[in-house]
C-alpha cells in the first residue's frame, strides 16, 4: 500500500488541481511553452511529500476546512516543484526521476522562466485572485487576517529556501565546510520547508499554537533524517535505482554530509582535495566509490537516526491526538 492509500489522502484529487492552477490561468497564452511544461511536470509525477504533510498537518486542528488546505497544499507543491526546476540547472542534473529534466528537454533560459512562473503564480493563486476562475475542488476560502499573516510567512520561507541554496552555491567544492555549516544549509534547503508543511497544514485547521509548534518541529527534524539521507542515496545507489547518475552531489561541487565526514580520514582526505570542476569522470568515480565503502556513511546513518530520534521524541508530546497514528505512519515512511 502506497503512503496516500495508508493516509487516506486524496492524491487524484490533489493532482487535479495542480492542474488546475495552470489551466484556469487566463493571463497564460494557449498554446504555451509555460502551460505545457508546467503540465508535464505535474504529469511527470512525484512523492507529493508536502501536500500529504500539509493534510497531515490540517488533521490536528479543530475546525477542518478543505478548501484552504487543499490550496495551501497546492501552492506549497507548486513552491517545491519549481526549487527543483532551478536545483536542477543550479546542480546541472540533467535526469530526474529517470526522465530529462525540464532545462534538459527545453533549455536553461524556458526552464528559468517556467520556474518564475510557477513561485508567482502559486502564490497569486493562493491568494485568490478573484478574476480568475476557482476550480470547484478548491474554491477560494474566505481569506482571513490570519490566513494572510500565514501566507507571509510561506513567502518568507521561500526566502529562507533561496538562502540554504546559495549557501550550497556558495561553498561549491569548499572541503573546509564544517558540520555546522552543513546543517545549518540543510535546515534552510529541506528541513524548514517540511516543518512549514505541517504547522500551513495545522494552520489552515485553526490547531493550537503550542500543536502547531510541535508539528513544525517534528517536521524540521524529519526534514534533517530526509536530507541526510538523501545525501547518502548519491553514495549508495546508481542511476538505475536513483534516476541520475550516482555521485552527481560530489560532481557538481555539493558538498555533502559523507563528504564532510570522509574527509576525516587522513587515507581519504588528499583524493578528496583534488576534486575539483576539471576533475575527470574517472578520478570522480573512484573517489565516490571509496566514499561508498568509508565509514563515513554508517556514520551519516547514526546521524539521520539521532534527527528520526528526536522527531518520534517531539512526536510523544503529541500524544493522545486522534491524528497520531498518521503522524506515526509519515514518521515510519520517513525513517525506514
Ligand atoms: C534539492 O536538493 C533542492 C532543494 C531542497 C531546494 C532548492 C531551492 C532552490 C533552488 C531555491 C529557489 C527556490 C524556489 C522556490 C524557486 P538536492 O539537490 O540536494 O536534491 P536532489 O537530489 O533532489 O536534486
Ligand atoms: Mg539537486
Amino acid at each position: 500500500m502506497n503512503l496516500h492509500d495508508k493516509l487516506g489522502t486524496d492524491l487524484a484529487a490533489i493532482n487535479r488541481v495542480l492542474r488546475s492552477v495552470v489551466e484556469t490561468d487566463s493571463d497564460l497564452p494557449r498554446p504555451s511553452v509555460v502551460r505545457d511544461s508546467v503540465l508535464k511536470l505535474i504529469d511527470a509525477g512525484g512523492k507529493r511529500l508536502r501536500p500529504l504533510m500539509v493534510i497531515v498537518g490540517s488533521r490536528y486542528g479543530k475546525e477542518m476546512n478543505d478548501s484552504l488546505v487543499l490550496r495551501t497544499a497546492v501552492m506549497l507543491e507548486y513552491l517545491h516543484m519549481a526549487s527543483l526546476v532551478h536545483d536542477d540547472i543550479i546542480d546541472q542534473s540533467d535526469m530526474r526521476r529517470g526522465e530529462p529534466t525540464l532545462h534538459a528537454a527545453t533549455d536553461i533560459r524556458t526552464a528559468v522562466h517556467v520556474g518564475n512562473y510557477m513561485i508567482a503564480r502559486a502564490m497569486e493563486w493562493a491568494a485568490g485572485k478573484p478574476e480568475h476562475t476557482q476550480p470547484a475542488e478548491a474554491p477560494l476560502p474566505e481569506l482571513r487576517e490570519e490566513d494572510a499573516y500565514r501566507l507571509a510567512e510561506l513567502a518568507a520561507m521561500v526566502t529562507e529556501l533561496c538562502m540554504g541554496e546559495y549557501d550550497q552555491l556558495h561553498n561549491r567544492f569548499n572541503y573546509d565546510m564544517t558540520l555546522e555549516q552543513y546543517l545549518s544549509k540543510t535546515r534552510f534547503k529541506t528541513a524548514l520547508f517540511m516543518a512549514h508543511c505541517l504547522k500551513a497544514g495545522a494552520d489552515a485547521a485553526q490547531a493550537d499554537p503550542d500543536t502547531a509548534q510541535l508539528l513544525f518541529d517534528f517536521g524540521e527534524s524529519l526534514g534533517m533524517a530526509f536530507q541526510i539521507q538523501d545525501d547518502l542515496l548519491d553514495f549508495t545507489h546508481t542511476r538505475e535505482t536513483i534516476g541520475k547518475p550516482a555521485g552527481a552531489d560530489l560532481r557538481s561541487g555539493n558538498v555533502t554530509l559523507p563528504v564532510i565526514f570522509a574527509l576525516e580520514d587522513p587515507s581519504l582526505a588528499p583524493s578528496i582535495r583534488q576534486l575539483d570542476a576539471h576533475a575527470s569522470s574517472d578520478v570522480f568515480g573512484e573517489v565516490v566509490s571509496r566514499i561508498a565503502g568509508s565509514p563515513a556513511i554508517p556514520k551519516c546513518r547514526a546521524l539521520a537516526r539521532q534527527y528520526g530520534e528526536q522527531a518520534c521524541r517531539i512526536m510523544d508530546q503529541l500524544q493522545g491526538h486522534p491524528a497520531q497514528g498518521d503522524l506515526r505512519i509519515l514518521a515510519e515512511y520517513f525513517l525506514q
